[in-house]
């Protein structure tokens, strides 16, 4: 990793001195413009400059649009809820967005024959009135199952139908409105064995070409994904699940994508190639490819230098999205560190984000602009 990140770094050293020249350049420029008077003429008062704290400059939706990228962040319905900030960096900087939660099974079908579907509607509605793409997260996965569901014994049939209910009853709701499903989610342990679930236990493994092929007939139109995480680490469960996957399109099961969650630590990033080979690996097979939930943690407490260390991860991820034209989804798991899953779940770790708790840009930000802008089409 060191020789990528040096590479990194220095690149970014020469991209900060040849912005360095650059801006010294566009100050002087500025400075006779200004003295001859011309500035002003040409600033447009409809267009207001960056409010306090904002970057200022392109956001990072306006430098991907063009690339049919995008450019996305996982909601949690409470901060769209009650923070006018958090909302307006959201629909500024992003143009897609992941319900973090409110999508999932205990969410929205917390009792057997009672949906809730206001937490996500509600996000659904903002992503719209926004004009950003939703993913949809997820139809089925171990985690986050309600006890009516694992507190009880179930006949294959009878799970199978709830899950086939399940799932014509979410996708359905969202027809026409969900770009990418997360179908399945984290279905492989780290050893590449097929993981233990109430779903796995009762219907067996083919519970996952059942729910590609029931999420497809409710919306034939969204891509269906595979999701899960170490996707980008070569070892047993990346081969797991790419011999997985081909097997699913072998049988005709209605996969489009996978989906590499990409949770990151400074202390042990993925290298550049690891993550190009594992993005074009399944790219190779033909399919869609993303970055789904990607955040950096620092192991804490923070510094300029982890914060330097965090947006060379950052910059080597979304280049690699980049380099593979197959790679057209590029999704933080939240967007500031006011909300992220990171400390609660991995104490002494944290700051993963690209906009600080106030929403102030960390140079993850800065490096994620970089990297939209360069070569910019
Ligand atoms: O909704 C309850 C609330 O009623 C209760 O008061 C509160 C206090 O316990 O808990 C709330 O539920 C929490 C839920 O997030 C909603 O905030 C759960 O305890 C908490 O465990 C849950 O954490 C989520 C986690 O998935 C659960 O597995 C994180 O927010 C979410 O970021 C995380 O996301 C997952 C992806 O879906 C899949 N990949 C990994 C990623 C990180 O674990």
């Amino acid at each position: 990793m060191s020789e990528n990140r040096d590479r990194l770094i220095e690149r970014a050293g020469i991209g900060l001195l040849a912005i360095g020249g650059l801006l010294v350049l566009v100050a002087v420029v500025f400075g006779v413009l200004i003295a001859i008077g011309v500035g002003d003429e040409s600033a447009d008062p409809q267009q207001p400059g960056p409010a306090a704290g904002e970057p200022g400059g392109p956001t990072l939706r306006a430098l991907a649009g063009p690339r049919r990228l995008l450019v996305g962040a996982a909601v949690p319905v409470e901060a769209l809820k009650g923070d006018a900030s958090y909302a307006r960096t959201l629909a500024r900087e992003y143009n897609a967005l992941t319900p973090e939660n409110a999508m999932k099974w205990d969410t929205i079908h917390p009792e057997r024959n009672r949906y809730d579907f206001a937490p996500a509607d509600s996000i659904v509605r903002f992503a719209r009135a926004h004009d950003m793409a939703v993913r949809g997260h997820t139809l089925v996965w171990y985690r986050q199952v309600p006890s009516w569901v694992t507190d009880r014994s179930w006949t294959r049939p009878e799970l199978e139908q709830v899950l086939h209910d399940h799932i014509r009853r979410v996708v359905g709701h969202y027809r026409g409105k969900i770009a990418q499903w997360d179908v399945v989610n984290e279905a492989f342990d780290s050893e590449g064995k097929l993981r233990d679930s109430i779903w796995m236990r009762v219907i067996g493994p083919e519970y996952i070409d059942l729910a590609f092929r029931w999420a497809h007939e409710a919306d034939p139109d969204a891509k269906l994904f595979y999701n899960d995480y170490d996707l980008e680490f070569p070892g047993a469960k990346a081969r797991a699940v790419m011999a997985f996957v081909r097997d699913l399109q072998r049988r005709g099961v209605p996969i489009d994508g996978v989906g590499i969650q990409a949770h990151e630590l400074t202390v042990r990033p993925p290298s550049r190639k690891e993550l190009q080979s594992a993005l074009r690996g399944y790219a190779g097979l033909g399919l869609d490819v993303g970055i789904t939930e990607l955040d950096v943690g620092i192991y804490l407490p923070t510094s300029a230098a982890k914060l330097d260390e965090q947006a060379a991860v950052y910059s080597d991820v979304l280049d690699a999205c980049l380099a593979v034209s197959r790679c057209g989804s590029f999704v933080t798991w939240g967007f500031t560190d006011k909300y992220s899953w990171i400390p609660s779940e991995l104490p002494g770790f944290g700051d993963a984000l690209p906009f600080d708790a106030n929403y102030a840009p960390k140079p993850a930000f800065t490096a994620l602009r970089r990297g939209l802008a360069r070569g910019h089409p």
